[in-house]
This record gives structure tokens, C-alpha cells and sequence, in this order.
């Protein structure tokens, strides 16, 4: 796996606070998160023979993973990639999901692995999603036109992901709980460095009507976007076609 300088930073950061990442996140979003995670999961294309593909890509410790094992029937191989190893070493064990764990599993793999380049055949998933990971990538267009090539004709990308809210009112508190609360608690409980790089990661991902261009641009059709929070978390839907 080829990283660059600002990739290997983010891969140590997130080797760091794997141990406690699952635990500051709900406690973080006041497990909102589990809530869009499962927006997403809804939103997958129905596969009528059970046999549905899905590549997780940015997967950490396999929330998306999970939530389409425990959701969706119709997907039989649920792929997960990322360039930490520690996130996915944490993903294989999850301890707070317990026995049901080990049904989940065999659905569910975890490779090391970076969203430029994905170790998949040209169209071989139905579907691909990416949560709250794509602002963490070095090269975001590379790995949106990694996902379309990994897709099927008729496959799907989510993209699960924060904007910037359209309310000034709503971008201020949520700049206050980024710049003071979140580093403050993280720091706390994990590692405060890595909590203070989360609110330069959001203001580094570019307007939503920019992102639905650049997903025009790759070949996306049928772009739509479901929001909470006023657009600061935005579920981006586009198929290939
Ligand atoms: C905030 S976590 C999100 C994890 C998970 N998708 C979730 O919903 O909780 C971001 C993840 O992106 C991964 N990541 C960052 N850059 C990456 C890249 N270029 N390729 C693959 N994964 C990457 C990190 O290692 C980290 O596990």
C-alpha cells in the first residue's frame, strides 16, 4: 500500500484513538451517527437474489459493515477497506456487539487497503459507501473514480459525510462545539491532537453543490442528498449507470 506523507498522518492518528474511537463517537454526535449510518443502510439498492455486493471503503471499525449485516439480508459479501490497521484489527472484534458478532462475520471482511486505489475488479459491487471518511482522503476525486470503476452498471455510491450547514446561525454552534467541546472531551478521553484535526477535516471538504459537480463529472447520475442538522451531515446518493 502506497500512502502519501498527509495519509500516513491520518493512518497514525486513527492506529492512535482505534481503542476508543467507537465509544467517543456515539458519544460525540449523542448517537446521531447510528441514526444516519442506518439512513444509509436503507438506502442500499434492493438485491432480489441475496446476493448483493457492498464495498465499505474508509471502514474503520466496520459501523457501516455492521448495520448493513444487521439490516439487509440481500447483501451477502460486505467488504471493508482501510488504511489503518488498528481501526480494522478493532472492527474484527468488536466486543460491544458480542455473540451476534460472529453471525455478522461471515458476511463481513476487512483488508488494509486505501480508497485510491481499491484491490477490487472493475465492476464487481452493487454498491459502495464511504462515512465520514472521504474528508480524510488524500486524493478524493482518485477515490471517487476508484468507487465508479469498482461498480457495477446500475451499482451505487453513499456517501455519508459532514457539510458545511446553509444555516449561519447552525455553522457557528457547530464551529463552537468543534473548535471547544469535541477537542475537550476527546482530549479527555483519548487523544486531543486527533480531536482538534476534526474540524480542519470538515472545513477541508469543498460545498455540497461542488461535490455533486465533481460526482457529475465521474459519470454519477441520479445525484439526490438527504440532510440532518441543518446540511451539516449530508447523505449523497448517485448510480452508475
Ligand atoms: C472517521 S473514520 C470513519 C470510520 C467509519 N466509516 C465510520 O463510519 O465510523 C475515518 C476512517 O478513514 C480512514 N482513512 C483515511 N484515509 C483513508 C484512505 N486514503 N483510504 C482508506 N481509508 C482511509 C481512517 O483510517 C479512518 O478509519
Amino acid at each position: 500500500m502506497r500512502l502519501s506523507e498527509k495519509s500516513k498522518n491520518v493512518q497514525d492518528m486513527f492506529d492512535k484513538i482505534a481503542d476508543r474511537y467507537d465509544l467517543l463517537n456515539r458519544l460525540l454526535s449523542a448517537r446521531q451517527d447510528v441514526r444516519w449510518r442506518k439512513a444509509l443502510a436503507q438506502k442500499l439498492p434492493a438485491q432480489a437474489d441475496r446476493q448483493g455486493v457492498l464495498y465499505d471503503v474508509a471502514c474503520g471499525t466496520g459501523d457501516v459493515m455492521l448495520t448493513v449485516a444487521k439490516l439487509r439480508a440481500d447483501y451477502a459479501q460486505i467488504r471493508g477497506f482501510d488504511i489503518s490497521f488498528e481501526m480494522l484489527r478493532k472492527g474484527e472484534s468488536r466486543p460491544d456487539l458480542g455473540k451476534w458478532i460472529r453471525k455478522a462475520n461471515a458476511r463481513c471482511s476487512f483488508t488494509q487497503a486505501s480508497a485510491e486505489a481499491l484491490p477490487a475488479e472493475p465492476a464487481s459491487a452493487h454498491a459502495v459507501t464511504i462515512a465520514f471518511g472521504l474528508r480524510n482522503v488524500d486524493n478524493r476525486e482518485q477515490a471517487l473514480r476508484e468507487m465508479f470503476r469498482v461498480l457495477k452498471p446500475g451499482g451505487r455510491v453513499l456517501v455519508l459525510e459532514f457539510f458545511q450547514p446553509h444555516s449561519t446561525l447552525f455553522a457557528k454552534a457547530f464551529d463552537f462545539y468543534f473548535t471547544n467541546v469535541l477537542p475537550k472531551v476527546g482530549g479527555l478521553i483519548s487523544d486531543r491532537a486527533a480531536y482538534q484535526y476534526l474540524p480542519a477535516s470538515v472545513g477541508s471538504m469543498p460545498s455540497a453543490e461542488a461535490f455533486a459537480q465533481t460526482l457529475r463529472e465521474i459519470g454519477f447520475i441520479n445525484i439526490t442528498q438527504q440532510m440532518w442538522l441543518s446540511g451539516a451531515t449530508r447523505l449523497f446518493v448517485a448510480d452508475k449507470p
